[in-house]
């Protein structure tokens, strides 16, 4: 059986994966904080699908915590998800500047560390992913978060590049996914208020794990599902991120 870690599994686009995942028939390693609710996602995964379900309680905010996930890495996985993530409650001088300084040690120290110690033994099987969740908001000026979520991009192009002359590099994928709006934990989380986000720039949490493993499949390296989505982030490309910024900014609101 092959066998996926997904970070930030419990809730969300990462439950959204492990459920795939899991029907797929990969035996998973699900990454979260809460540990009681890691059990219960993986008691539900194991009896539902009838697959090898580990719960990996870590905080990825922690040099422990990420530790722990890296540990479980170097032992050999088919599929990597990089998912776990969050928004601060409020704008960049706003926020406490440890609270920024998280973001970044979540979004992209853990993805830099995890994708690191994921690869080697990718490649010496020969085979293997890894999905970086980033954001279609690595496309404008949205603040640590985009600016984090941009970096998980660019790492992850640049990642797929430096594997690709390696031997066993063949069927060794690393790809960014980059969604729009999908209703998740994420927003109340951050306290943030998206009344005034129209209906249509919402995307299913399925249909973004659909449309992300099947550009895995297929080599894609930067995923941006949904054709409302792509045409966006294509018309970003000539227009200054700045106003992409302040038009993707004016639905949204802090509590
Ligand atoms: N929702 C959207 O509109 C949207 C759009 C674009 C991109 N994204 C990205 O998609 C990813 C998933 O977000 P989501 O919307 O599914 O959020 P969510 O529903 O809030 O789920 C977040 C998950 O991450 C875990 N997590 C948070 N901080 C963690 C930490 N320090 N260490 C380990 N696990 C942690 C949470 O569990 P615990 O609290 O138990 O740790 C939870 O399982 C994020 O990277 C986000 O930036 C979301």
């Amino acid at each position: 059986m092959p066998t996926a870690l997904i970070t930030g599994a419990t809730a969300g686009l990462g439950a959204a994966f492990a459920r795939r995942l899991a029907s797929d028939g990969f035996d998973l390693v699900l990454l979260a904080r809460d540990a009681k609710r890691l059990d219960a996602c993986a008691r539900e995964l194991h009896d539902r699908y009838g697959v090898r379900a580990e719960a990996l309680p870590a905080d990825l905010s922690t040099d422990e915590g990420i530790g722990r996930a890296e540990e479980r890495l170097r032992e050999g996985v088919d599929l990597l998800v990089n998912n776990a993530g969050f928004g601060n409650r409020g704008a960049f001088l706003d926020v406490p500047v440890e609270d920024e300084l998280v973001m970044l040690r979540v979004h992209c120290e853990a993805v830099l560390r995890l994708t690191h110690a994921a690869l080697p033994p990718m490649l010496e099987r020969g085979r293997g992913g890894v999905v970086n969740v980033a954001s279609v908001a690595a496309f404008a000026t949205r603040g640590t978060y985009g600016a984090s979520k941009a970096w998980v991009v660019s790492f992850s192009q640049a990642a797929a590049a430096e594997i690709a002359g390696r031997p066993g590099a063949g069927r060794v994928r690393v790809m960014a996914l980059c969604p729009g709006f999908v209703h998740t934990e994420f927003h109340e989380r951050a306290g943030m208020d998206m009344s005034g986000i129209p209906e249509f720039m919402w995307l299913g949490q399925d249909r973004v794990v659909d449309e992300g493993l099947r550009d895995l499949r297929r080599g894609v390296e930067v995923s941006v599902p949904s054709p409302q989505y792509k045409a966006i982030v294509g018309l970003s490309r000539f227009v200054p991120a700045s106003l992409v910024g302040r038009f993707s900014r004016s639905g949204r609101r802090w509590d």
